[in-house]
């Protein structure tokens, strides 16, 4: 599975922390995370990923849907996020094939996601 290919949960975990410490650093989208926990965030979301690149544990957290719905977020921000993972797959040396297979899977929440 791409979860195995990618080093397993810790290194899911890894690059999710560095997603968002990218996420953080850049003002067109860090707005949208003042006021929560990013250690929390950073926590679930490696879950989710892990599930959906095929790990062993099943998503158990809150429906992707409901869960953005409010937010406004627009496919630009959406893309721009998107590539603050493809970065931190990057830089953590993972081969440009399995960056783009699990920029593939992320891109999969795009429409859960998007709602302006
Ligand atoms: C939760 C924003 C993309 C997975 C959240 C929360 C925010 C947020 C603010 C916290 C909601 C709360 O606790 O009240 C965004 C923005 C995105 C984005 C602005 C893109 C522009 C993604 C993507 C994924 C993802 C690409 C998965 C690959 C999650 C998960 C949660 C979450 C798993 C926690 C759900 C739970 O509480 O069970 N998001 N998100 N998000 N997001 Fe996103």
């Amino acid at each position: 599975t791409l979860f195995e290919q990618l080093g397993g949960e810790a290194a899911v975990t890894a690059v999710t922390t560095q997603f968002y410490a990218n996420i953080q650093a850049d003002a067109t989208v860090s707005n949208f995370f003042n006021g929560i926990n990013m250690a929390d965030q950073t926590s679930k979301t490696a879950s989710f990923l892990c599930a959906a690149l095929g790990g062993p544990k099943a998503w158990g957290g809150r429906n992707l849907k409901e869960v953005h719905a409010n937010m406004g977020v627009t496919n630009a921000q959406f893309t721009t996020v998107i590539g603050h993972l493809r970065s931190a797959l990057t830089s953590a040396g993972v081969a440009a094939d399995l960056v783009d297979q699990t920029v593939a899977v992320a891109e999969t929440v795009r429409g859960d996601v998007v709602t302006a």
